[in-house]
């Protein structure tokens, strides 16, 4: 059992046509199997989280009682994002697990709300917002080393806290953006291939391999994106979470959960004096 359909073309060329979709129950499970063995690893074995200097910043006095976290844009951005995703998750796999509806026409426009929320936000992070705050720095990579160094047993200083997004979550917006960028350029091209009313539909803009190779990795993308998120939402719902899910509807945090978890010479609050922690 491979985990590609293959077919053969008009001129007698095996080519692949899709992914085999006992992959999406592969991906549910792969994500239900993460949250299983984080909850189990939080509960019982992890332990309380400690960072280096847990003496409040000279600028923590000046703090406001709400820091303001997600802008109205980001937030409106993240929501239509999520709402596009869940459509275009739903209308593409419900009809391959055995519940059938006429899908192409909802899947389609989501990918395009996907498509131009997704444009939106490389113009807005770009310029607007701090652009290099969500790509590991080498910062991160020290404070990791430390990290797993402790986990092993092994001695090492205390890491610091966090900028605005931990590593983690620099990671994971890696790796659902390349996912996402695939979904979304090979989703275009495959716009040719349905019936738009507004784009010329041409089945013969791409050789059958082509077209296979664009169905294959649409939907190896799409079936990351189940497990991908899977996860988000899990880490959205986790208890100790919740503040940081409550700042994606509510645009702030409160400055006790700021200063448990970051450090204000890493995440500066726009407005306050800047005291850096470590000189640079
Ligand atoms: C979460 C993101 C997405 C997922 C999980 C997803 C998944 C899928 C799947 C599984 C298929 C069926 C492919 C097949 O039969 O081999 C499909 C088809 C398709 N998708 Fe997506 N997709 C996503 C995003 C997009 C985007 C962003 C667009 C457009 C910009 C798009 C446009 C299309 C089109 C036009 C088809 C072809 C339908 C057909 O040929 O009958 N998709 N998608």
């Amino acid at each position: 059992m491979g985990i590609l359909e293959w077919a053969t073309s008009p001129l007698g060329q095996r080519v692949p046509i899709h992914i085999a979709w006992f992959l999406i129950w592969v991906a549910l499970i792969a994500g239900l199997a993460f949250l299983i063995v984080h909850a189990i690893y939080v509960r019982y074995l992890a332990k309380e989280k400690e960072f280096a200097s847990d003496l409040p910043s000279p600028a923590a006095v000046e703090l406001p009682a709400r820091i303001p976290r997600h802008s109205l844009a980001a937030r409106l951005f993240h929501w239509i994002m999520a709402a596009a995703m869940f459509v275009l998750l739903f209308t593409a796999f419900l009809p391959k697990v055995g519940i059938q509806f006429n899908w192409v026409t909802y899947h389609w426009i989501a990918g395009i709300v996907l498509t131009v929320s997704i444009l939106f936000h490389i113009v807005h992070a770009s310029f607007y917002l701090d652009f290099w705050s969500i790509w590991p720095d080498r910062s991160d990579l020290e404070d990791a080393r430390k990290r797993f160094q402790r986990f092993l047993g092994k001695s090492a200083s205390l890491p610091r806290k966090f900028a605005k997004y931990p590593l983690e979550n620099k990671l994971y917006h890696g790796v659902v953006m390349l996912a996402g960028l695939l979904v979304i350029v090979t989703g275009i091209c495959m716009m040719f291939r349905v019936r738009t009313g507004f784009l010329p539909r041409d089945p013969y803009l791409f050789s059958d391999m082509t077209w296979g190779m664009m169905y294959v990795l649409h939907g190896l993308a799409g079936v990351g994106l189940i497990t991908l998120t899977i996860v988000h939402v899990y880490f959205a719902i986790r208890p100790e979470k919740l503040p940081i899910t409550a700042s994606m509807i509510v645009g702030s945090m409160s400055r006790e959960f700021y200063l448990k978890e970051h450090d204000p010479s890493r995440w500066v609050i726009e407005g306050l004096p800047h005291r850096s922690a470590d000189g640079d």
